[in-house]
């Protein structure tokens, strides 16, 4: 061939690659760009390809690329129709998501202010489940039934809440003693001291298996899908396998795990990891605190870690070890009963005696150690020395739900914090500007989403925090695209919100700094960090979480029902994860 022919002949190649390369691009981007507008009430269907993806994930046993549908209670629904259907839905936390409570005026519905209970509400809803929790209010015992149920939500009942009774002697050794001044501590590197007691321990294991019964209690059949919440209750796993071998049981463990060497202090380590590996399947947030978990089982058990399929076999069954990132309701449902951001602030500001020109920021949480509230006051109080210019010109709202206050760790935290204030306020502070306003008072959803609207800056400053979904909530409340998410890089969801401005909460100078770069931020920065911010909380709602999970649950089912036609089941039933896990084994040997 000449030197021309070649050269024609490269051209050729070179233009028919990029034609390619575009045809692949557009084909990806339209893929991906399912508009969340598409999904009208009801019609919110898993399209014909995005079945194909799912198949594809059921047969290769990867994560389906799930962004191609959009989530929604209807999604989840259709999951439990086709994938799992008649399968009963039994959700376990110890917080229940409502409380009933005797006031002045009879009886109060309070709901309290927890990201489980956020997260898991709307899902149980769209599955119309069993919630079982510890019945706390003082009205709780007045308003369910004989079988101690009562239906939930108030006014529209979707779902059953079977509520259990602790004794004041359980409650304090279970739930404040070995979860929050034992496991709690444990978990979170916020250099508080757990305090583990014999007697604790015993009362932990005693509650536990009173949620055991009541599950199986509750449970129409051999086979539910057991949804299992949290630090509390990290022997159910196992006790719920023993009673009933066919129950897919998915742990989900909300809070971080700590590296093993932290671990290994717990008295009980190796019967919390042996409870924990009753499950089929738990979740954390973040990789990294799956990966600590599995560090923890490879040191103080005696089992078989498959790392590439992220699966540990102990006694004779495996658990998959996941990370299910979690997230919120989107939209959420209440924005639609709140006015416009402009409204919103006008009513904050009056409620608080704000002053209608200064910049407005927020810290909501429970008042919790974990939460670095102090840190964020240490940051304010940097702006003011560094940037004096700025006394008098923003303040800081502090909301924060009294939590676990009978605890020594928690009035601490709860004194400082008032005392903080008080402090800087009699610093910068003059008669008609005061710089730090706390409110250690329960908030409503409501409230709590009008305070988002109002404000120009939202501090999450975790000093170590699983997820924290006041982030993603901060996000979810500011449709006029508006606003500054400083974000601890130790939350979880440091991971996901990049745009945020990350900071590390023990850093004080780094801190101020950001504020500063917040309380300076353009409209139209501020629009183009939260818009991307938006996307991945819409794209990625609580609905996927939730969704996805329910998929791995599914396709644990069907592997154990196709070993018990095949007779590949010489194992018991209850066995299904193991020759799933096996079989893999088999394929790849
Ligand atoms: O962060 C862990 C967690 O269980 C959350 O899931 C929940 O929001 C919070 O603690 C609630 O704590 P409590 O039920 O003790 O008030």
């Amino acid at each position: 061939m000449s030197d021309y022919g070649i050269e024609v002949l490269w051209v050729l190649i070179i233009a028919s690659l990029g034609l390619s390369a575009v045809a692949l691009v557009f084909s990806i981007s339209h893929r991906r760009h399912i508009p969340v507008a598409a999904s009208t009430a009801g019609e919110d269907v898993i399209s014909e390809a995005a079945r194909t993806v799912l198949r594809e994930f059921e047969k290769n046993g990867h994560s389906a690329d799930a962004a191609l549908i959009t989530w929604s209670p209807d999604t989840l629904r259709k999951i439990l129709a086709e994938d799992l259907p008649e399968t009963q839905v039994i959700v376990v936390s110890n917080r229940e998501p409502y409380i009933h409570n005797v006031n002045d005026d009879g009886v109060e519905l309070l709901v309290p202010a927890s990201g489980l209970v956020s997260a898991l509400e709307p899902i149980t809803r769209a599955c119309a489940g069993t919630w079982i929790a510890y019945g706390g209010g003082t009205a709780d015992r007045l308003t369910v039934d004989e079988n101690d149920r009562v239906e939930v939500p108030p006014g529209n009942p979707s779902y059953t809440l079977r509520r259990v009774w602790l004794t004041e002697e359980e409650y304090q050794a279970y739930y404040l003693g070995f979860a929050n001044e034992g496991l709690w501590p444990l978990c979170h590197i916020a250099f508080t001291r757990p305090i583990f007691r014999a007697s604790d321990w015993e009362a932990y294991e005693a509650v536990n298996r009173k949620f055991a019964d009541t599950v199986v209690a509750e449970a129409r059949n051999e086979q539910p899908i057991v949804l299992v919440q949290d630090y509390h209750f990290a022997l159910l796993p196992r006790m719920i396998r023993e009673r009933l071998p066919e129950a897919i049981v998915i742990t989900f463990w909300h809070i971080p795990w700590p590296n093993s060497e932290v671990y290994s202090i717990c008295p009980w380590r190796e019967r919390i990891l042996e409870g924990l590996l009753g499950s089929s399947i738990i979740g954390f947030h973040t990789q990294f605190h799956a990966n600590n978990f599995t560090e923890s089982v490879d040191r103080f058990l005696e089992s078989r870690i498959e790392r590439a399929d992220a699966a540990i076999s102990y006694g004779g069954q495996t658990t998959l070890v996941h990370a299910y990132p979690i997230s919120i309701e989107w939209p959420a449902e209440l924005l639609a009963r709140l006015p416009a951001v402009e409204e919103c602030r006008a009513r904050v500001r009056d409620r608080f005696g704000l002053p209608a020109n200064v910049k407005l920021c927020v810290g909501v949480e429970r008042l919790d150690y974990t939460k670095g509230i102090l840190d964020r006051f240490h940051a304010l109080d940097e702006l003011f020395t560094r940037y004096p210019e700025w006394v008098g010109k923003v303040v800081f709202l502090q909301v924060a739900a009294p939590s676990r206050g009978s605890l020594p760790a928690y009035q601490q935290l709860h004194d400082e914090c008032l005392r903080y204030a008080e402090e800087l306020n009699q610093r910068y502070g003059t008669n008609d500007y005061s710089p730090l306003l706390m409110v250690a008072e329960h908030h409503s959803q409501e409230q709590v989403y009008e305070i988002y609207r109002a404000a120009d800056i939202c501090m999450v400053t975790s000093l170590h925090d699983g997820m924290n979904l006041v982030a993603k909530e901060f996000v979810a409340a500011r449709d006029d695209e508006q606003g500054v998410l400083l974000l601890s890089t130790f939350a979880g969801a440091s991971r996901e919100l990049l745009e945020a401005l990350i900071v590390n909460p023990y850093d004080t100078a780094m801190t101020s700094e950001a504020l500063l770069q917040a309380l300076t931020m353009t409209p139209e920065e501020q629009r183009e960090r939260m818009r991307p911010m938006r996307e991945m909380v819409r794209d990625n709602n609580v609905y996927r979480w939730a969704g996805s999970m329910l998929l791995d649950a599914a396709r644990l089912r069907k592997r154990g029902d196709l070993d018990r036609v095949t007779g590949n089941g010489e194992r018991p039933s209850n066995n299904n994860v193991i020759s799933m896990f096996e079989r893999t084994r088999k394929a790849v040997s």
